[in-house]
């Protein structure tokens, strides 16, 4: 017996990811398909949900279906709302492995060097600032582009490519042209985020390969470390992205390195520094020269993702001018108390964070591509 079924809901509550994927799960036991899609009447977006049943038997499986679909119905919204045009099972089908390939892939990764989670971490956020999460960040230059590499905020700094590279050839050999560059890349920062001992999350996928990338849109779009709190609240929120996850999302300073250049303004000339951390980064990063000489971002636990970077900013300790202006009198300074105190709601947050970040502008349907090679179109 075939049965199709199809409801309209308006959102009204925003269920969380995990919530939708256990709902998303429980469906797909009981129908062959699921589909949800994003319309928007007048001022209004609504939520379609279609789904089609197969050989369920009659009586019992219409009663499972009202209960689920009611369930799914309100996850699936908030999944529309979070994840956007992207869907949690995108590659259910196609290539089934691809989450453990990537796992595996950063858990070697990370294995070898701690701080390649940081820096697959940050080369996400770099893709997802700059025309979306596209994977425009990965392009080398060409004849007829100039990309993004070599733009000021990720030239001598954005690192792991090879990573990628190295991810993307074991998800090709397993499933030929079906998952996008954009796509490993949402799931290796998850996971290395995870492996450093962070929370996990679920991705959305179904995101497409850029076309081209923009060498000045790099430059336009991702904050330097010199920002005051009016900068980076106005360029996160030009990315539909909220102070709170603003604040959450810089929470990733707990991990990595950074380099002289980025900070000897603040160790020489800031007056809001705890004169200690300023005269310990001055003995390796001097006033001229050294500039690529590496420092953690957070001092104590520079590999484990913690909420430590939250206590470094109420003491004086924020390695960037940017962090420190995040506790500094002004707005966020009572979010960043709490997260310095409650490690469970900074990981939560930046959970939460992620998948929005995520969610900026992705190409999906007939748009871009699935690259072959994540360094060139196909
Ligand atoms: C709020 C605005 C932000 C500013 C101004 C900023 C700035 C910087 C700078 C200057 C560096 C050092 C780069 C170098 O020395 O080469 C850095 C490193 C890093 N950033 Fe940010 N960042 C911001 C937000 C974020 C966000 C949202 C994430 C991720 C969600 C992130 C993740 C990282 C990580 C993990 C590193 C260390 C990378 C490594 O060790 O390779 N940052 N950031």
């Amino acid at each position: 017996m075939q049965e199709r079924a199809r409801y309209i809901y308006a959102p009204s509550s925003s269920p969380s990811a995990h919530e939708l994927w256990k709902y998303e799960q429980s469906c797909k036991r009981f129908s062959s398909s699921c589909i949800a899609s994003l319309l928007t009447r007048g001022s209004r977006k609504l939520a379609l949900y279609t789904c089609k049943l197969q050989d369920m038997a009659g009586t019992v499986g219409v009663r499972f279906l009202v209960t689920v679909v009611a369930a799914v119905m309100a996850s699936l919204l908030a999944g529309a709302a979070a994840g956007g045009p992207l869907s949690t099972g995108f590659y259910s089908k196609t290539c089934p492995n691809v989450q453990s390939i990537v796992r595996t892939g950063m858990a070697q990764a990370v294995a070898a060097e701690a701080r390649m989670g940081a820096s697959i971490l940050r080369m996400f956020f770099h893709d997802c600032f700059v025309n979306g999460c596209d994977a425009s960040i990965l392009l080398d230059d060409t004849a007829s582009f100039t990309g993004e590499k070599n733009a000021g905020p990720n030239a001598n700094s954005v690192r792991g490519y090879e990573v990628i590279d190295a991810i993307k050839a074991q998800v090709e050999a397993s499933c030929n042209a079906t998952v996008s560059c954009a796509d490993i890349l949402a799931l290796a920062a998850r996971d290395a985020v995870n492996l450093l001992g962070g929370p996990t999350w679920t991705v959305y996928l179904g995101r497409r390969d850029a076309l081209t990338a923009s060498q000045s849109a790099a430059n336009a779009n991702l904050p330097g470390p010199g920002s005051s709190l009016a900068t980076l609240i106005t360029m996160f929120g030009n990315k539909g992205l909220s102070p709170r996850d603003m604040t959450a999302l810089s929470g990733a300073h707990t991990i990595g390195q950074a380099r002289c250049s980025t900070f000897r303004d603040r160790i020489y000339n800031d007056a809001n520094i705890d004169p200690v951390l300023a005269s310990l980064r001055q003995q390796t990063c001097p006033q001229s020269g050294g500039d690529d000489t590496l420092a953690p971002i957070d001092a104590q636990t520079p590999a484990a993702f913690d909420n430590a970077y939250y206590r470094n900013l109420m003491s004086k300790q924020g390695l960037f001018h940017s962090d420190q202006e995040l506790f500094n009198g002004g707005s966020q300074d009572a979010l960043v108390k709490k997260y310095s105190g409650n490690a469970g709601m900074f990981a939560a947050d930046f959970a939460k964070a992620m998948v929005r970040m995520g969610a900026i502008s992705p190409l999906t349907g007939p748009q871009g591509e699935v690259r072959l090679n994540c360094r060139k179109v196909n």
